[in-house]
């Protein structure tokens, strides 16, 4: 079992959880995700791993409830357990030791994902700036966490309600054309965000990484749920990834796949709904 020891919530929708798993925290990498179940009933479902402490053996994972088991995870607390928390899954982020300057986004709860590749741009001494865009004020997370790291925090929100008003995308078109010189951007959120950023740098022939989140079933490769297709290759997100070249990525197939699930996502939380009130 693993038990968690802090909770804190982020937002009204976003919890950060630190969980006892020393193992995983002894080889976890920026990148990198765990696959956890509740349960013996629970599904398994990816969480990336936002933070890791080798020396006290913890894990940090920042979740959005979302669905089913992401309202049961939130209405844990500290000291209960988890059965199963496995990891690390996925490569881990690779980048060239010659980066000078690199952007980093993150939309909505993508910033939670992001902020690892931040923290690790930084720590290679790469001139990091974060930008990170919400739906409205009361979505920012993480804002004070990733000050810490980056050389320059801009933040947007849709409604104007703090910060910049607009999208991410305004603000890195902004920073290129007026003259900052990226190596690197990576961008980690919705998969409309990352296809208009990855369109976006290829006009300008800057390298971008993005991290691609379909759904994942085994987390193994064996079950191809997470199949994606990237410069015309099969590839599957969960060995393969998550972070890809976002210049190559079909992203209007990943967003046709994304929505097949939906109705199976309705469906299971009505019939949990459902079966709490039986048990009732
Ligand atoms: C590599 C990876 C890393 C992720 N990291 C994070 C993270 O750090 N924080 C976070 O909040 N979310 C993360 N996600 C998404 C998270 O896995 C889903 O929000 C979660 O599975 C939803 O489950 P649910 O039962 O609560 O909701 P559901 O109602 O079942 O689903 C809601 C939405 O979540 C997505 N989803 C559902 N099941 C899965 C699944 N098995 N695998 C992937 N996506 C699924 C779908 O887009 C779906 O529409 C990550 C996904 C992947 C693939
Ligand atoms: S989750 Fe099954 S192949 Fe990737």
């Amino acid at each position: 079992m693993f038990k968690i020891l802090e909770k804190k919530a982020l937002n009204e929708q976003v919890t950060r959880m630190v969980i006892d798993a020393p193992l995983i925290a002894k080889k976890a990498e920026p990148g990198q995700f765990i696959i956890l179940r509740i349960d013996e009933y629970g599904e398994r479902i990816p969480l990336t791993i936002a933070d890791y402490n080798r020396e006290d053996g913890t894990v940090t994972i920042i979740f959005q409830e979302v669905g089913k088991t992401t309202k049961q995870l939130g209405a844990l607390n500290e000291g209960d357990a988890l059965l199963d928390f496995v990891g690390p899954l996925g490569m881990a982020t690779e980048y060239d030791r010659d980066l000078k300057r690199a952007a980093v986004i993150g939309g909505g709860l993508g910033t939670a994902i992001a902020y690892p590749q931040i923290k690790k741009l930084a720590s290679m001494g790469v001139e990091t700036d974060a930008i990170i865009g919400f739906r409205n004020k009361n979505l920012v997370i993480l804002e004070d966490e990733i000050k810490e790291h980056a050389s320059n925090l801009f933040v947007t929100t849709d409604d104007g309600s703090y910060s910049h008003k607009g999208f991410v995308t305004d603000v890195l078109k902004d920073q290129i054309e007026s003259g900052v010189k990226y190596d690197l951007v990576v961008a980690i959120g919705p998969l409309v965000m990352m296809k208009f950023v990855s369109k976006l740098t290829k006009q300008y022939g800057i390298k971008t990484v993005v991290s691609m989140n379909p759904v994942m079933i085994d987390g193994t490769g064996m079950c191809g749920g997470c199949r994606i297709t990237v410069d015309g290759k099969t590839k599957f997100a969960c060995v393969d990834g998550p972070d890809f070249d976002g210049h190559q990525v079909d992203f209007d197939e990943a967003i046709r796949r994304s929505a097949m699930y939906k109705d199976k996502e309705r469906d299971a939380e009505h019939y949990c709904q459902l079966e709490g009130m039986n048990n009732g």
